[in-house]
C-alpha cells in the first residue's frame, strides 16, 4: 500500500480539505482556496454578486451546471448539462473570463475549448469529482500496457466520459478515441465501433454498461470490468480478448446510491409514478426505470409531462428540488429516501461566487484553471471528435 510517507507529502487534515483551504496531492485537483471569502451570513451577497457582474459586463460569462445550488444558478448566463456547457464555452470567444459554476473537470474542458486569451475560473478549487478521481493517468497507462500484452490494444478505441481529468482526455485523444457525455454516449459508441472492434470505456462503468446494453443491444457478457487496483485489472488475457466493452471500475458516488429497493419502494408509495433516472445509475436501477437520460433530458421530460403526472427522479438533489418548484402542477419526488446532494458541486456557493466575481472586477485573476499545452492539444482532439459526432 502507498502511504503518505512514501509519497513524501504531509497528509492534509480532513477538516482543512473540506474547507477547501489545503491541497490534496493525490486528487485530480489541488484544493487550496486563497483569499478571504465573504461571510455566508452577509445579507448583501446577492447585491454584491449582481454589482460585480454588472461591472464586468461582457468581459465575463457565467456557466452553471444543473446540479448547482439555486443561489448560484440565478447568476448563470447559461445553464446546461456537461455537453451543452462544453458547447457554450467553445462558442464564447468574446468573453475574457469564463466563470464555471460546476466541477473541476468541466472547467478544464472549458479551458481546452476556449482560446488562449480567455481565462477559466472555478470559484472553489475544492469542487472536484470523485468519479473523475477514480481514473488516474498512471492507472490508465498501465491498463493500456495490459491491453497491449493481451494483443488487443490495436483493436481498442477509448471512449472517455466527460467526467474525467484532462490527462485522461489527452490519453483518449492520443489513442484515437473520443469523449462522450450522458447525452451522446450512444452516438460516441456507434462512432467508436466504426473505428475499432472493442471499446475501453472510462471512468464510469454504469454509463458504459447502460449504453452498451440498453442502447446498443449488447449483452452483459459482452462487458468486462477492469479494476485498476488489481493486477491486470483482475482479468485474464482471454477475458479481455472475448470482451467488446472493457468498462473501467469507476462510478458516481451520488447516482451510485440509488438502488432497486428505492425504485420498488417509490412504486409502492406512489402508484402510477414515472421513474426517471440518470444513466450514471446502476444497471438494475436503469433497467427498472421508465425513462433514462442526461440532466438535459430529465428537464425536457418534466417540461413535456402533463399536469397531474407523478415523477420520482434519480439524479442530484439540487436539480430535483428545482424541478419540483418549477412544476407545482406535477408531483415530483426524489427517488431515494435519504438526502443526496453532490458535495463537490455544492462547494460552489454564493460566498465563493461573490469572491470570484469581485476579484475579477478588481482586476485580480483568481482560481484559474489552466491545462498545459501538450495535454490540451491531445485532449482537444478527443473533445472535438465528440463535438463533431453526428
Ligand atoms: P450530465 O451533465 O452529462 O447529465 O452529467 C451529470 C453529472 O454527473 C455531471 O457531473
Ligand atoms: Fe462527479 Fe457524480 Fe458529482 Fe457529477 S454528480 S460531479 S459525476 S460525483
Amino acid at each position: 500500500m502507498t502511504t503518505a510517507h512514501d509519497l513524501d507529502v504531509t497528509p492534509t487534515p480532513l477538516a482543512l480539505l473540506l474547507l477547501g483551504r489545503e491541497a490534496d496531492p493525490k486528487s485530480e485537483r489541488g484544493v487550496d482556496c486563497p483569499g478571504d471569502l465573504p461571510a455566508p451570513s452577509d445579507p448583501d451577497l446577492v447585491a454584491r454578486a449582481r454589482a460585480a457582474k454588472e461591472k464586468l459586463g461582457d468581459k465575463v460569462f457565467v456557466l452553471g451546471h444543473h446540479y448547482q445550488r439555486d443561489e448560484v444558478i440565478q447568476f448563470a448566463d447559461v445553464t446546461g448539462d456537461s455537453f451543452k456547457l462544453a458547447q457554450q464555452a467553445a462558442a464564447r470567444p468574446e468573453a475574457e473570463y469564463i466563470v464555471f459554476c460546476g466541477v473541476h473537470f468541466m472547467a478544464e474542458s472549458a479551458d481546452i475549448l476556449t482560446t488562449d486569451d480567455q481565462r477559466v475560473v472555478l470559484p472553489d478549487l475544492a469542487a472536484g469529482c470523485s468519479m473523475a478521481d477514480m481514473a488516474t493517468a498512471e492507472q490508465v497507462a498501465e491498463c493500456w500496457d495490459v491491453l497491449t500484452e493481451a494483443g488487443i490494444a490495436d483493436a481498442v478505441v477509448p471512449v472517455s466520459y466527460m467526467n474525467s481529468s484532462a490527462d485522461i482526455k489527452a490519453f483518449t485523444g492520443k489513442h484515437g478515441g473520443t469523449i462522450c457525455t450522458s447525452s451522446n454516449a450512444k452516438r460516441a459508441l456507434e462512432w467508436a465501433f466504426e473505428q475499432g472492434e472493442k471499446v475501453l470505456f472510462l471512468p464510469d462503468q454504469h454509463l458504459g454498461r447502460n449504453t452498451a446494453v440498453r442502447d446498443m443491444g449488447m449483452s452483459l457478457d459482452d462487458c468486462v470490468l477492469y479494476n485498476p487496483h488489481k493486477p491486470n485489472g483482475g482479468l485474464t488475457a482471454e477475458q479481455l480478448r472475448d470482451a467488446k466493452m472493457i468498462l473501467w471500475r469507476g462510478h458516481c458516488s451520488v447516482h451510485g446510491r440509488f438502488s432497486l429497493d428505492s425504485v420498488n419502494d417509490v412504486r409502492e408509495r406512489i402508484p402510477g409514478v414515472n421513474v426517471l433516472v440518470h444513466p450514471e445509475c446502476k444497471h438494475e436501477v436503469v433497467e427498472s426505470a421508465d425513462y433514462v437520460g442526461s440532466t438535459e433530458y430529465i428537464i425536457k421530460a418534466l417540461d413535456a409531462a402533463p399536469a397531474g403526472s407523478k415523477w420520482a427522479i434519480g439524479t442530484e438533489l439540487n436539480l430535483v428540488r428545482r424541478l419540483a418548484k418549477q412544476h407545482p402542477d406535477k408531483e415530483v419526488v426524489f427517488l431515494d429516501k435519504t438526502v443526496c446532494f453532490c458535495s463537490t458541486m455544492n462547494r460552489i456557493d454564493l460566498p465563493h461566487l461573490v469572491w470570484a466575481l469581485e476579484s475579477l472586477a478588481d482586476g485580480k485573476l483568481i482560481n484559474q484553471i489552466s491545462v498545459d499545452r501538450e495535454t490540451e492539444d491531445f485532449a482537444k482532439l478527443a473533445l472535438e471528435r465528440m463535438l463533431a459526432l453526428p
